[in-house]
């Protein structure tokens, strides 16, 4: 059966013709309206169960009834009843009607209870709280065209974008990405001056320093509360000794004589991507290298429909965008610029040669040479 309304609706002009509603489209798009409603309302239950402990207990002692995990969790019954049935109904928790038991299937604690689960996804679960509560800023944006500065962001964006990258720095990063780089390992190993700019919370820089104890790093970023969990990240896994942190701009920071600058998921942030390429450039080694970590995508728009584009634009709407324009020049570059435009910055920066060194699913490694 067709739905047809009328052609003119209040404030549209007419097109000339009767608009046409198909009937299995709409209710394919309101199924998929439900399946995202239902994805929006897990936010808040997904970092409850995270904070509360409820994946990491199903994980530890399997499957479970509602009083037992309540018991075994110390939380109130009847709420973790009603949390536990949206987790089954979401297939985020298996139930068997026979026992009453709930369980967290291993697929599921990759994601949900294994902090080092290279697929953990918690940070992101923290990361949508963040962009949620960024609305009352960029939405004025949207009209003015301002920016909104990485340090005013709400909730702990820092946090959260920490958290949600580790997990892939601590697969990748060392095993993966750095021996993909020409002649680099056999430096860090001898003996290397690295930057980490950009660093936020100092991640990629402790697992590089934990790795490479005979070579120096600092990791540069222009937020002072990120460069402070930095530094006490470096002290708790005792990288301290030959790890520093510094507050200062991609532009600006100081030292020169690198072996290594890398820079992880912030490039597109960055307000003139290209200044701050020239001085990577300045600051290498003549034989140094440039590691650049940027959000996997196509360089066109029809390339990045799928759902980690649908992630990385949201994102980048509420998050990497205002970012940049709250900087100078405001080049705004987004999360999903891809291999063309960022070929485009580097080459600007002076550098003679870019390549792909290798990929993730989710990232691209891209090395550069003066
Ligand atoms: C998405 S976060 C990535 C942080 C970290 N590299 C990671 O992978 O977890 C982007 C970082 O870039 C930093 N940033 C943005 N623009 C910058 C600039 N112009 N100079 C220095 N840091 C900048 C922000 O403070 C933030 O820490």
């Amino acid at each position: 059966m067709l739905i047809t309304r009328p052609h003119r609706a209040a404030g549209q002009h007419s097109l000339g013709e009767e608009r046409v509603v198909d009937n299995t489209k709409l209710h394919q798009f309101v199924g998929q309206m439900l399946s995202d409603l239902g994805g929006a309302v897990s936010v808040a239950l997904v970092r409850m169960g995270d904070a509360l402990g409820l994946y990491k207990t199903l994980h530890a002692q399997g499957p479970m009834t509602v009083p037992e995990l309540a018991a075994a969790a110390g939380v109130n019954e009847r709420y973790l009843r009603e949390w536990a049935a949206h987790h089954a109904a979401s297939n985020y928790l298996s139930y068997d009607p026979a026992t009453q038991k709930f369980a967290l299937p291993e697929e599921q604690a990759m994601v949900f209870a294994i902090d080092d689960s290279p697929v953990n996804m918690l940070g992101a679960f923290d990361g949508i709280v963040a962009w949620l509560g960024n609305q009352e800023k960029v939405q004025p944006a949207f009209k003015n065209g301002g920016g909104v500065s990485w340090g005013d962001q709400t909730a702990c964006l820092f946090c959260a974008v920490a958290r949600f990258f580790r997990p892939g720095y601590h697969h990748n990063l060392i095993g993966n990405w750095l021996p993909a780089l020409d002649g680099v390992v056999a430096k860090l190993q001898r003996g290397a001056k690295v930057a980490d700019v950009g660093c936020g919370h100092g991640w990629s820089t402790v697992l590089m320093a934990k790795a490479f104890p005979n070579s120096e790093f600092v990791g540069y970023d222009f937020h002072p509360s990120s460069i402070e969990h930095a530094q006490t990240h470096a002290s708790e896994h005792g990288v301290a000794g030959h790890t520093r942190f510094e507050v200062a701009t991609a532009k600006e920071y100081p030292g020169s004589g690198f072996d290594l600058v890398t820079f992880f998921d912030c490039l597109h942030d960055m307000g003139d991507p290209a200044g701050a390429a020239a001085h990577v450039r300045q600051s290498l080694k003549p034989d140094g290298s440039w590691m650049v970590v940027e959000p996997m995508a196509g360089d066109r728009l029809e390339d990045n429909l799928n759902p980690i584009g649908r992630l990385y634009y949201g994102a980048s709407t509420m998050v990497c965008v205002p970012t940049s324009l709250a900087q100078e020049v405001g080049a705004a570059l987004g999360a999903q610029a891809g291999e063309a435009k960022l070929r485009e910055v580097i080459t600007a920066g002076g550098f003679r040669s870019v390549r792909r060194a290798t990929e993730t699913p989710f990232n691209m490694v891209l090395e550069a040479r003066p």
